[in-house]
């Protein structure tokens, strides 16, 4: 995949199917440490041990539509491709916390992409999961958080059009101004 977003949607997709009411994505981009970090953490029904050992080996999977699971391998490779590393933990009936980090200007190390894209796919979800997005650029944050916006939004449904531009657009800018030069 040649977004990191897609890989963050993957990941996220398995939360869902955990029945996770909330998906933290931490994203840490560190141009002094050089280090591009992503943390996904869900509240999901977890991994037993076993499951959990297997996890990161591509011909694991409790699916039964098709023998290969290839979510969390993918994830790993890109991590692992990109002199990074890659850690997963998980406990029954608590959730499941995996933590990529890559060299940031390594050249394989994808881009995160369309980020905007990847949270409102998950936003929409019928599940109707919160959503927390933490955006880390050097010293800057910027913090997206549904459980915020579906307060501020007084009933107004996340599926409402202009609701969708505004967020993606919110997300968009907020990213932007977190990477702006500082200005002396
Ligand atoms: N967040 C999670 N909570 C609970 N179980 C998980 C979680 N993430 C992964 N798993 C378990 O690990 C298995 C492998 O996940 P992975 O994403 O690699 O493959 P998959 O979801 O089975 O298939 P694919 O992602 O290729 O559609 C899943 O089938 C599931 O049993
Ligand atoms: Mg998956």
């Amino acid at each position: 995949m040649n977004e990191l977003s897609l890989h963050i949607l993957d990941i996220c997709q398995n939360s869902i199917k955990a029945n996770a009411g909330l998906i933290q994505i931490i994203i840490t981009d560190s141009v002094i440490d050089n280090i591009f970090k992503i943390k996904i953490i869900d509240n999901g029904f977890g991994m037993d041990k076993k499951t959990l050992s297997e996890v990161s080996d591509p011909f694991f999977t409790t699916r039964t539509t098709r023998k290969v699971g290839l979510g969390v391998s993918l994830f790993k490779m890109a991590a692992e491709m990109s002199s990074g590393n890659f850690k997963i933990s998980s406990t029954k009936n608590k959730g499941t916390t995996i933590i990529a980090t890559f060299q940031r200007d390594h050249i394989n190390r994808a881009p995160l992409g369309n980020i905007e894209e990847t949270l409102i796919i998950l936003i929409l979800n019928e599940k109707n999961i919160n959503i927390y997005y933490e955006h880390n650029y050097n010293n800057k944050k910027y913090i997206f958080d549904t459980r915020e916006v579906r307060n501020a939004l007084e009933g107004i449904p996340f599926t409402d059009y202009n609701v969708i531009l505004w967020i993606k657009n919110n997300i968009k800018e907020g990213i932007i101004n977190i990477q702006k030069e500082e200005s002396v």
